[in-house]
This record gives structure tokens, C-alpha cells and sequence, in this order.
């Protein structure tokens, strides 16, 4: 059996990274092609190299544009790569234009298609990312969802076929990565001498957030006014909006620092008090390490997170400034997103299917 993964985007490659390894142990054959959307060292080389994940066999250097251009130019390109290596099965991941682009070539090939993260919504039609999931959902043939809600989802537009529920691959390799950093200190501490426990995390890249210099400019101005120190880790996107519209990135008790790889994410989350962020998979990582959540977003796809009490929706403002330093939520010990096997889980369904 030969599958066929494609790729492009940062979320994407840590999602790779457990299916990777899973195919690699059952000895099926993989392929691994990256459409280049992200391409920055920071936002992919590092990932490959962190993670050991197999080399691309493909690069397609699509590089960033439009919607329509990028997505465009990544079919035009994925033709003749499935035509060359003949897959049995593309596997497709999450909600970027590299998902869809792959998914569409597929469909269209008659190749059999899988979803790995089908099932998850937002609701929100404004985001690119739902286009791209319901899309490519209606497309697949089999749907890998990470949980119940995800199922329930799909089952409310007609898809029930070639549904699994699979538990989340990000948990697979997250909990592998904390297990590694366990014993050192946070990035933090040396470079910018901050305490364990002393600060949050934030990220902000979304369009709805980045692109509108009203709504960039009240974010910005209240991670800095949290009560305690807050390290931006800011995405191209950010940076570039953030000079084009004049707006400092360090004021008041916030300081902006460059991408870090994955291992120093997870390490910079563990060690710190509070996440604040608009990223979906940031939300779910800093429950599974047990931070307190603040989201920059009217809604969410981890509804988990919000109803275990970890993770609350904010505007920017005041209710951001707050949310970012309350109390420690409840403890649970509640598994919405699998166990840490996910990405076997995916494998064998994938070898029952053949
Ligand atoms: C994409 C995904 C989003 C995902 C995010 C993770 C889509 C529609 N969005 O958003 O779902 O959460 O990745 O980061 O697919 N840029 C660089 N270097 C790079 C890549 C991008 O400087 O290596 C800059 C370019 O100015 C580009 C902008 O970032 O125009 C946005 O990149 P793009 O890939 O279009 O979307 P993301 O915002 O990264």
C-alpha cells in the first residue's frame, strides 16, 4: 500500500509527524509531498528536523499568494504528482489551502481520499479555514476525527460513511515531546529571564485579527496591559502587519519574540502561567499540559476546552486583559482528544480500509 501525505503548513507538519512514524512501523509505503505554503526555515525545515519526520519526496515551492493563486497553483502542480507516484491513498490534514488544493486533485483522479481532523467547525464561514474543512470533508472518502463532537458534526451533514473516530494525532506527538522536555528549563528563562510560572505565551496570526489595524492595534495594546509578563511569538503575518500599520509589538508588558521551534513551544507552555492566542491547535495543546487558555476568537472548533472550564473566549479589551490572569480552573482529568495513540489508531483503519 502506498499513501500519499500532502503537506505545507506549520500545523500540518506536527500532524504528520505521529503518521509518519505510525506507517513507517507497520512498513507501508509513504510519500510525503510539501506544497512550500510555508516555507520559512522557522515554520518548516525545523519541524522536519525536530520532529524526524521522512524528507519530502516532493517540494512544490508554491510559496504564498491569494487564496485562489496559492490553492490554484498547488492543483496545477499535484496533477502530475499523483500521476507519477501512483498512490492508493492521499492523506490529506486540517484546514489549510494545501488541504484543499490536495484534496480537490484527488477527487477529481478518482484516487481514494482521507481527511485526517474531519469533522471540526467553526461555524464561521468568514474564516478560510471552514471553507477548506467542509470542503474537504464532503470530498473524502475516509474521515479521521478526532472526537465525538467531530462524528456528530459530519453524521449533521449526511456524512456517516468511512467515519473513525481516532482520538488526535497532535496529542500523540505532543505528550512525545513533553516526555523529552520534561527536564529543562523554559526557553524563557535564560534568553529573557523569566521565572517559571511567571508569564503567558501568546500568538496571534489569524486574517480576522491581523489584518483590520483597529482589531490589531486592541489586541496588541492588551496582551500589554496583562498584569504579568507576556512573550508574543510572532508569525510573519503579525510582524509584517504590525509595521505596516505602525504598531509596536513591545509596549507595556509585552515583548515579542521570534517563531521557536516545537520542542521550545512546548517547553516555553509548560513552564508558564497562561496561553493567550487565536491558533486552534495552541488552545488544545495548552489544555493537554494543563495552562489556562485565553482565546482571541468569537468561537472555537475545541469546544472541549471551553466546556472543561480551561480555555475562555474573549474580545479584546478588558475582558482579554482579565481573562489572562484568572485563577487556576478545576483540575480534570477528562481525555476529549485520545490518549496519546491516536496516529495508530489512524494506521489501522487505514490498513483495514486496503
Ligand atoms: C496558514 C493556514 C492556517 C494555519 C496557519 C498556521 C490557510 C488558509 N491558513 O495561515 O489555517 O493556522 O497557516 O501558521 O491555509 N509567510 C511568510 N513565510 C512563510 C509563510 C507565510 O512570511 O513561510 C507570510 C506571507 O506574508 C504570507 C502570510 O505569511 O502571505 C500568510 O501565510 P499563509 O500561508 O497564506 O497563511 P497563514 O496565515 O500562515
Amino acid at each position: 500500500m502506498r499513501v500519499l501525505s500532502v503537506v505545507g503548513a506549520r500545523p500540518q507538519f506536527v500532524k504528520l509527524a505521529p503518521i509518519d512514524k505510525a506507517l513507517r512501523r507497520a512498513g507501508i509505503e509513504h510519500v510525503i509531498v510539501h506544497t512550500g505554503q510555508h516555507y520559512d526555515p522557522m515554520l518548516s525545515d525545523v519541524f522536519f528536523r525536530d520532529l524526524g519526520i521522512s524528507a519530502p519526496a516532493e517540494h512544490l515551492g508554491i510559496g504564498s499568494g491569494s487564496h485562489g493563486k496559492q490553492t490554484g497553483a498547488m492543483m496545477g502542480a499535484l496533477d502530475g504528482v499523483y500521476a507519477k507516484h501512483q498512490p492508493d491513498l492521499v492523506l490529506v490534514y486540517g484546514d489549510t489551502n494545501s488541504t484543499l488544493a490536495a484534496a480537490i486533485c484527488a477527487a477529481k483522479m478518482h484516487i481514494p481520499l482521507a481527511h485526517l481532523e474531519a469533522g471540526l467547525r467553526s461555524f464561521n464561514r468568514r474564516m478560510p479555514e471552514e471553507h477548506n474543512r467542509v470542503l474537504t470533508d464532503h470530498a473524502s472518502d475516509m474521515l479521521f476525527t478526532p472526537t465525538t463532537v467531530g462524528a456528530q458534526h459530519l453524521a449533521n451533514e449526511g456524512i456517516t460513511e468511512g467515519v473513525v473516530i481516532t482520538g488526535d494525532v497532535m496529542t500523540d506527538v505532543l505528550y512525545e515531546t513533553r516526555d523529552m522536555v520534561a527536564g529543562a528549563p523554559s526557553p524563557f528563562k535564560d534568553s529573557l529571564g523569566l521565572a517559571d510560572g511567571s508569564y503567558s505565551v501568546a500568538t496571534i496570526h489569524r486574517a480576522e485579527n491581523t489584518d483590520d489595524p483597529e482589531r490589531l492595534s486592541e489586541i496588541i495594546e492588551s496582551l500589554g496591559r496583562v498584569d504579568h509578563p507576556v512573550v508574543v511569538l510572532a508569525h510573519p503575518r503579525l510582524l509584517a502587519k504590525a509595521e505596516d500599520f505602525g504598531i509596536s509589538l513591545n509596549q507595556g508588558n509585552l515583548q515579542a519574540h521570534a517563531s521557536v521551534s516545537y520542542p521550545e513551544l512546548v517547553s516555553a507552555v509548560l513552564h508558564s502561567r497562561g496561553v493567550i492566542t487565536d491558533s486552534g491547535g495552541l488552545q488544545k495543546e495548552a489544555f493537554l499540559l494543563r495552562v489556562p487558555c485565553t482565546t482571541v476568537r468569537p468561537e472555537t472548533e475545541w469546544v472541549e476546552t471551553v466546556e472543561l472550564g480551561w480555555n475562555i473566549l474573549v474580545e479584546p479589551g478588558k475582558a482579554l486583559t482579565e481573562a489572562a490572569s484568572r485563577p487556576h480552573p478545576a483540575a480534570t482529568d477528562a481525555e476529549p482528544y485520545g490518549d496519546g495513540h491516536a496516529a495508530q489508531a489512524v494506521v489501522a483503519a487505514l490498513l483495514a480500509h486496503s
